[in-house]
């Protein structure tokens, strides 16, 4: 049996994906496998089952995204033994603390259907956090709703509060689900390109990308892929603009706890801002959990209207007994969070010394668990041809930014590594790197 993928820019809506280059005819499609449907003959107690082929079927708010080739690349991954530094999930479990209060509800019997804007204790422990994180005092029961990771947060907020037509702006390389979700929501997508070597705002851009039709920024501060972090000069002049011109900011934090050189700064925490400020943030990254898919969205109440009009219709309420093991979690000590801190940094140090001794241009990442490089000494045609190559030949996986764009010219010259795998994994992958990879 045969598939062809006919995509030439690869998605999927967890950020989990590995590119083939345009060139490449993957051989196996289980996206493509579950279009097919089986037909059942019974005759004389035989039963035989024929495959009957039907085309691709997307509604055109979707046409656009093709679909993701991360299993075919998995697979290819996985055939040539390839550690992989591509997706981004840790490689080693949450705290026990966690996992026992989980286990704990589930015991207790806190089985059925949570209150749909979130299980109270979990609505506390969010406002109890973000006091302590950003200052702000924010009432739990008016101004959080708890949904299934920040995903979904981030698709209320968009499919909540963005009508048809609307404009958006996205700071590119940008997380996959914001561009699809918008198209969901009929909003037209603007992007303004963060450029290496340290990826700032380019303000000015950006105040000529503003119109009459923008309703909203979105902003990912630490920033996936680029691990830059917002300055507070850049965030006050995007502030500055969104009052002037009555715009919105969507704020993903999902990597706030990750922050390492740079202070974190919510957007919500400047002055005249909390009041347009969506500030959007999920369990998964801080506690590596990322399977638990337990996410917030924080806004004033006018905004949470809408946020909690699309949650109802989305998803209505998420899993009970990991909203009461994720309040445990948010109220662990203070030393939790130092740990994991310095945890990723020695992770960090190891990723980024290993690929600066093989001769990448590495850009500095301050916050998330990912790092930037340029693959260009490397002599491949783009950073699809790149990671190909280095899954083939190195058997180490990373992630071609060009996906992250709404030209992908732009990522041409940049891949992502992860470094949120156990430090033997991390070790093991630079001695392949030191070892097979050429100029
Ligand atoms: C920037 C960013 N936002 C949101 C998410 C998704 O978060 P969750 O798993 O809580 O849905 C991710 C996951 O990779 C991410 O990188």
């Amino acid at each position: 049996m045969r598939f062809i993928l006919s995509s030439s820019k690869f998605l999927n809506s967890s950020n989990h994906f590995i590119p083939l280059s345009s060139s490449s005819t993957p051989k196996f499609s289980p996206f493509i496998a579950a279009t097919m449907s089986t037909v059942s003959n019974t005759h004389n107690d035989v039963t035989t089952t024929q495959i009957k082929h039907h085309p691709l079927q997307v509604a055109k708010r979707l046409e656009k995204f093709k679909t993701t080739i991360f299993t075919q690349m998995s697979m290819l991954a996985a055939k040539h033994g390839a550690i992989n530094l591509g997706q981004g999930f840790p490689n080693f479990d949450g705290p026990d603390f966690v996992k026992e209060a989980a286990i704990q509800a589930i015991r207790d019997g806190k089985n059925q259907y949570a209150r749909g804007y979130g299980v109270p204790d979990l609505n506390n422990a969010i406002a109890e956090r973000f006091k302590k994180d950003t200052g702000l005092v924010v009432d739990p029961e008016k101004e959080i709703t708890v949904t299934s990771g920040c995903t979904e947060a981030i698709a209320a907020t968009i499919l909540g509060l963005i009508n048809p037509g609307d404009e958006v702006i996205l700071f590119a390389p940008f997380y996959d689900s914001y561009e699809a979700t918008l198209s969901m929501a009929g909003a037209k997508v603007k992007s303004i390109t963060l450029r290496p070597p340290d990826f700032a705002a380019p303000i000015e851009e950006l105040k000529s990308a503003i119109s009459k039709n923008t309703r909203a920024i979105m902003i990912n501060t630490p920033h996936n892929p680029t691990g830059k972090m917002f300055t507070r000069e850049e965030l006050n002049f995007i502030a500055s603009l969104c009052i002037e011109n009555d715009v919105l900011v969507f704020s993903d934090e999902v990597y706030d706890k990750l922050a390492f050189d740079v202070e974190h700064i919510s957007p919500a925490s400047l002055p005249g801002m909390f009041e347009r400020t969506v500030t959007m943030n999920s369990l998964g990254k801080t506690f590596s959990l990322t399977g638990w898919k337990i996410g917030w969205a924080i806004a004033p109440p006018h905004l949470t209207w809408g946020v909690r009009q699309a949650h109802s219709y989305l998803t209505f309420a998420t899993s009970t007994p990991m909203q009461s093991a994720t309040a445990a979690a948010l109220r662990a000590p203070d030393s939790y969070f130092v740990e994991l801190k310095r945890d990723y940094m020695a992770k960090r140090a190891i990723l980024v010394e290993g690929l600066e001794a093989v001769g990448f241009k590495v850009f500095p990442s301050n916050g998330t668990y990912f790092v930037v490089v340029d693959h260009t000494p490397f002599g491949h045609e783009n950073d699809v041809a790149f990671c190909e190559y280095l899954i083939k030949e190195v058997g180490v996986v990373a992630i071609p930014t060009s996906v992250f764009y709404l030209n992908p010219e732009d990522g041409k010259n940049l891949v992502r590594f992860t470094f949120c795998k156990d430090e033997g994994t991390l070790r093991a992958a630079v001695e392949r790197l030191k070892e097979k990879l050429r100029k």
